[in-house]
């Protein structure tokens, strides 16, 4: 750590009207990892086994830069191979088998997840950078419940679907993000498994690490060999599963750019699509609203896991009569939030995902500077090795501002004004992403009229970023079609007739 003095500390103190700042310091909780077991290389997890890979690359921990482990990279015919065993799995075991028993399964392997929690969070924050106290209390919880709420529809889909006639697709091709890898993949097996699907599933890069631990728990489970098949790689691997044509669903999460080439690269098949993409989310603060609960959904909204999430609230408005309330409280808030070392159980915002992404925010950054917007940035200490960035607020944003359009995928709020509600909801609006919005209000009557005319899959009323798996999740525009989570998230794993 850069270790700021005495003076500095009193200087960021004044500047914030803080009384403590970082004046004293907790002392370091650091989770063990002494009892997480990994392995040194994974291949793939192919027709219920771990088989070698060709050509390996390596995952490191964002934090500390050091290596985890090596993965393979999957070429086309490795990727085959995956969606043979899928696809023999699908046509002789699981596709005939009584949806009841199907449950079973699916309800044991989130059993076996609520029974590792402590190892998959560690592990998931030590290859993702993540905060243990996030990856702990919300991503593999949030894990488990998909499983045992997808588990609890297997058998029932003909009451999901009441007057229709329900079937299953065959095989799905699922390709994920790196920003909350295990919790990606559950949205995609859980459902797809409980429709009665049988999967091949690519975890991102950066992040492969809980993947193959869902590959032991799947073993563990007595999952018929074949119905999970887990295949590492990077793009190259992702679109060798996408173009396969045996593949009959593909469902990805990831950048929009990737999902464009998808839709174009599928066009014209049978395959069916889902897409969940970037987001640009506004969090509307009007002038009735509880500040104080404000300003700490406001940090829920941009701050949670770095700001690497496709829903945050990265653009804040903020109705012009309490702006200036608003930021100073909000600047506050972030000299308070602790930067560093992801197992630390007190640290707040943990590491960047990746050096690309890290330099991806520094230029958006950059880009934000140059064109007239005003930077604050939290004074606290970054650790000297990792990939860290602090807590950014920019002010005096336009709405044509590269900030306030583009996905920064980073810790960094852009913070723009309205005076009327008319002119939040075109604000709002006012973006080529539709996945998610907040409303802050203390009148029950404009949250509900603002939140209908916002053309988001997901607005939130005076909280952010909460997530349950009966709750459907999905973009309008260019963050993508189809949702996942609840009753809608079963559709698109099934023919509905
Ligand atoms: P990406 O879209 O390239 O990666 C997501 C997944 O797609 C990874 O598993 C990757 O291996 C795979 N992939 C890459 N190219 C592919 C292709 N041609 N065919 C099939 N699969 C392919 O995202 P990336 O490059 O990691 O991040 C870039 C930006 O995208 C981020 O800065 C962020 O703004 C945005 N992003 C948004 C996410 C979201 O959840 N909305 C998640 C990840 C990134
Ligand atoms: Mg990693």
């Amino acid at each position: 750590m850069t270790t700021k003095t005495q003076e500095e500390k009193a200087s960021t103190r004044d500047m914030a009207g803080l009384l403590f700042g970082d004046l004293w310091d907790y002392a370091p909780a650091p989770e063990s990892t002494e009892h997480v077991r990994y392995a040194q290389r994974y291949g793939h997890f192919i027709n219920g086994q771990f088989v070698d890979g060709k050509d390996y690359f390596p995952t490191i921990n964002p934090a500390t830069e050091e290596v985890i482990a090596e993965f393979a990279a999957a070429d086309e015919a490795e990727v085959d191979r995956a969606v043979q065993a899928a696809r023999n799995a699908y046509d002789g075991v699981w596709s005939k088998m009584k949806p009841a028993e199907r449950a079973k399964y699916i309800y044991r392997i989130g059993r076996l997840i609520q029974e590792k929690a402590r190892e998959l969070s560690i592990l998931e924050t030590m290859d993702g950078g993540k905060p243990i106290r996030e990856s702990r209390d919300v991503d593999v919880p949030l894990v488990a419940a998909h499983f045992l709420y997808y588990a609890g529809w297997a058998d029932k889909l003909q009451y999901a679907f009441p007057g229709a006639r329900v079937s299953s697709l065959g095989v799905a091709g699922q390709v994920i993000p790196w920003n909350f890898p295990l919790l990606m993949a559950a949205w995609k097996v859980a459902p797809a498994l409980a429709a009665g699907n049988t999967v091949v599933l690519k975890p991102a890069e950066t992040t492969p690490l809980t993947a193959m631990k869902l590959a032991e728990i799947c073993q563990e489970a007595d999952l018929p060999p074949g119905v999970v098949n887990i295949v590492n790689g990077a793009g190259r691997t992702g679109a060798a599963i996408v173009n396969h044509p045996q593949i009959d669903k593909v469902a990805f999460t990831g950048s929009t750019d990737v999902g464009k080439i998808i839709q174009r690269a599928i066009a014209g098949t049978h395959k069916r699509l889902t897409l969940e993409l970037g987001g640009k989310g506004a969090n509307i603060i009007f002038e009735d609203a509880a500040i104080d609960q404000a300003v700490e959904g406001i940090i829920q909204g941009i701050f949670f896991n770095q700001g690497h999430v496709c829903c945050a609230g990265s653009r804040l408005l903020v109705q012009e009569s309490v702006v200036d309330e608003v930021v100073q409280k909000l600047r506050i808030r972030m000299e308070s939030l602790r930067v560093g070392d992801p197992l630390d159980k007190n640290t707040d915002i943990g590491a960047i995902n990746s050096r690309a992404q890290l330099e991806k925010i520094h230029e958006l950054v950059q880009s934000g500077v140059d064109e007239g917007a005003k930077l604050y940035q939290s004074s606290c200490s970054l650790p000297e090795r990792g990939f860290f960035y602090r807590p950014s607020v920019f002010t005096e944003v336009a709405q044509s501002h590269r900030i306030a359009q583009e996905e920064i995928f980073g810790p960094v709020l852009s913070v723009l004004t309205f005076r009327t509600p008319e002119e939040a909801m075109k604000k709002a609006n006012n973006t080529p992403y539709g996945l998610s919005a907040g409303i802050w209000s203390d009148k029950g009557s404009k949250l509900f009229s603002v939140a209908g005319a916002i053309r988001a899959g997901v607005v939130w009323g005076n909280t952010y970023n909460q997530f349950d798996p009966a709750s459907p999740f999905g973009g309008y525009k260019e963050s993508g079609f189809g949702r996942e989570g609840g009753l809608h998230g079963l559709k698109p794993y099934l023919e509905v007739r």
